[in-house]
C-alpha cells in the first residue's frame, strides 16, 4: 500500500500548550515526557481532549520523577502518602479516570550511551489506555 504522504504533518511545540484546533485523534502518543514537565496534570488533560472517542492514549514513563523538572507536589508518583507508596501508575488511572480505560501494560526497556564504555539502562512503563464515548473532553 503507498504511503498516504498527505496525511501526515510535522508540528514541534511546547506539549503544554497545544493549540486548541489541533484535532482528534485515533492514537496520541506521549513518548517519556511525562515527568520532564513541570505540569503532568496538565499534560495529560490536554492529550485527552486530542483523543477521539474509543481511540488510544499511548504512554511510557520511566517515572524519573525529579524536582529540576517537575515541582514535587505535581509528581504523579514516586512518593508516600500518609497510609501507603503511590506509584506512578496509581496517579496515571486517578488522571485518566473514569474517561479512559488501561487496555494494557508493559515493561519497555531503552538504552542510552552515555559514551563508548558507559550505557544506562532505563525500563520505562508502557501503558495504552482507551478512551470511553463520552463527549466531555471534545474541545
Ligand atoms: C527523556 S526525553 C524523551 C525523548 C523522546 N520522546 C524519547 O522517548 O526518546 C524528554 C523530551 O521531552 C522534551 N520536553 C520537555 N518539556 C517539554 C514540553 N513542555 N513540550 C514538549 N517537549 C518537552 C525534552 O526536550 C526532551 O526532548
Amino acid at each position: 500500500m503507498e504511503p498516504r504522504r498527505e496525511k501526515i504533518r510535522f508540528e514541534q511545540g511546547d506539549a503544554l500548550h497545544l493549540r486548541a484546533d489541533l484535532g482528534s485523534f485515533d492514537v496520541v502518543l506521549a513518548a517519556n515526557i511525562l515527568c520532564r514537565v513541570s505540569e503532568p496534570k496538565k499534560l495529560l488533560a490536554k492529550l485527552m481532549s486530542h483523543v477521539r472517542p474509543g481511540g488510544l492514549l499511548a504512554i511510557t514513563t520511566p517515572s524519573t520523577w525529579n524536582h529540576i523538572f517537575t515541582p514535587r507536589e505535581n509528581w504523579l508518583g514516586g512518593f508516600e502518602s500518609e497510609h501507603a507508596p503511590v506509584c506512578t501508575l496509581d496517579g496515571l488511572t486517578e488522571a485518566l479516570s473514569p474517561s479512559f480505560g488501561m487496555l494494557t501494560r508493559i515493561d519497555m526497556p531503552l538504552l542510552i550511551r552515555e559514551h563508548a564504555r558507559k550505557f544506562e539502562l532505563i525500563i520505562a512503563e508502557g501503558t495504552a489506555w482507551r478512551r470511553t464515548a463520552d463527549a466531555s473532553l471534545v474541545p
